[in-house]
């Protein structure tokens, strides 16, 4: 069965619907990038940011062609230590020139999947550096905002997730348990940034993409072809994943908060589909 077509340019128009608004974009390592895509779009809806990502990430360069493509300026912080996130606070807001009204965070990483290690062979170290940097670093990074009272009143935080925090993927690896761990921090800062700040937190659970992050998961192509086959809408793509996180950030959405929502054609809420049965259907 062909895979469904998939738009390459956003469908929608501009709305100016952030504009005036000022956030912090984290995980924009090339074109393929969600967080790049989310940048390009805010950019088009009138949003101004302040890029970041890993002082290591920021070494192959790419994410200044973004930055010059949207007029912004680039702060390198490993999102996993509290003194750069600090610095990264502080200096945004000075550069943007007021509180922060979004943050994205677009962050994933495993050693154990990097390395080849399975679920029932991970090495210790390697699951602590990859639940840090995966999942730990959203709390970090919200601290770091509360801290210096860095969000604007209604402000809105988005951080990326994957089913596999509530289903079994087998190959998603501690990634997993990254995710749940995630979402449930988003629910937690959510509280607590909410009543004292009127600001919402929320996890999107995006369909499998074709990124860096997204390709390094084994079977990575069986598994995409799988999930277009099951989502009757189609995969979601990274540019659709954009649209939504533009909604997330604008004043449409203010009482939605500590949710994780599902973003994946369907996916997340099917059984079987057709073209699945009739894969396995034998003539
Ligand atoms: N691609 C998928 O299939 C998929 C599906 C659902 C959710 N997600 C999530 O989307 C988010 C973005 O990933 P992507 O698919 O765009 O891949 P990507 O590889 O383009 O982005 C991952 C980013 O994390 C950054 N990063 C790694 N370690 C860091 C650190 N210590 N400090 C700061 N940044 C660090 C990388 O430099 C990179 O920019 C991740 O949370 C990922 O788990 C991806």
């Amino acid at each position: 069965m062909a895979l469904k077509e998939q738009p390459t340019e956003s469908i929608t128009m501009s709305y100016n619907l952030l504009k005036g608004k000022r956030g912090i974009i984290f995980g924009a390592l090339d074109e393929n990038s969600i967080a790049w895509k989310t940048a390009e779009r805010i950019h088009e809806e009138g949003g101004t940011f302040v890029l970041t990502n890993a002082p290591v990430a920021m070494r192959l360069g790419q994410i200044k062609d973004l930055a010059e493509k949207t007029g912004s300026e680039v702060i390198p912080a490993d999102a996993t230590s509290e003194e750069d996130l600090a610095n990264l606070v502080a200096k945004s807001v000075e550069i943007l020139g007021g509180k922060i009204d979004f943050v994205l965070h677009a962050i994933g990483m495993s050693v154990n999947v990097r390395k080849g290690r399975s679920y029932t062979d991970e090495k210790y170290d390697f699951t602590n550096k990859g639940w840090d940097v995966s999942a730990l670093s959203f709390h970090k990074v919200m601290q770091s905002l509360y801290k210096a009272d860095a969000m604007a009143e209604w402000g809105s935080i988005v951080a990326l997730t994957y089913m596999a925090a509530q289903r079994v993927f087998p190959d998603y690896n501690d990634m997993a348990d990254n995710k749940a761990y995630l979402e449930s921090v988003a629910r937690s800062f959510g509280y607590f940034f909410g009543k004292e700040k009127n600001v919402r937190v929320n996890t999107i659970s995006q369909s499998p993409t074709p990124t860096t992050a997204g390709q390094g998961v084994k079977g990575f192509g069986g598994f995409i072809s799988y999930a277009e086959k099951m989502s009757p809408l189609g995969n979601a793509t990274a540019l659709e994943c954009a649209d939504y996180t533009v909604t997330l950030f604008s004043d449409l959405t203010r009482k939605v908060t500590m949710q994780n929502l599902f973003h994946d054609g369907g996916f997340s809420n099917t059984g079987v589909s057709q073209e699945v049965i009739e894969h396995f259907t034998e003539e």
